[in-house]
């Protein structure tokens, strides 16, 4: 008997956790910090270079679409089931920011934004990755 009620309780207590998570709305991530040697970062690759639309693309689709989706609106499958929203990379707010400063938030990270430092290894490639998200400016 006392381990159907226990049984019960924790059931329960399930359900309680798992709808309080659903109704939970995605919050936004706040400011970031961007160390000033990052900040001050230049691409080493020029505006219009034919690797954004080969190199950069075909990383982004890799490693960043399932998140940010295809355009970066934030629209990828796997960004419904994260508890912050990933921001729309079309937004003139957004592409206001420096080279330094995407390339800080993109490969760094932070919580729920993976650390891409041990994935893309390329220098030219990550800033190929920059140079796509740049194109998806509104
Ligand atoms: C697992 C999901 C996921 C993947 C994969 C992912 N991101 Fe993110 N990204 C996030 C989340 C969540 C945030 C918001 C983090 C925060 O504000 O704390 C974010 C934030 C960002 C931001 C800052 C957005 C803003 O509006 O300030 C940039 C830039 C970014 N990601 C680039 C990338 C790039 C480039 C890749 C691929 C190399 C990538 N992300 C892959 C989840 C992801």
């Amino acid at each position: 008997m006392k381990t159907s009620i226990k049984l019960a309780a924790f059931i329960f207590t399930a359900i309680l956790f798992v709808t309080a998570n659903i109704s939970m709305a995605q919050k936004a991530g706040g400011p970031w910090t961007i160390p000033a040697n990052y900040k001050a970062k230049k691409s080493t690759i020029k505006a219009g270079d034919a690797s954004i639309n080969t190199v950069g693309k075909e990383t982004y689709n890799k490693h960043c679409k399932s998140c940010h989706g295809s355009k970066g609106l934030g629209d990828g499958p796997k960004a419904a089931s994260l508890k912050t929203s990933t921001g729309d990379f079309s937004a003139a707010k957004f592409q206001a920011q420096t080279d330094g400063e995407l390339y800080y938030m993109s490969f760094v990270g932070r919580d729920e934004m993976p650390n891409f430092e041990k994935k893309i290894l390329d220098e030219a490639d990550r800033w190929a990755v920059i140079g796509y998200i740049r194109t998806m400016k509104k």
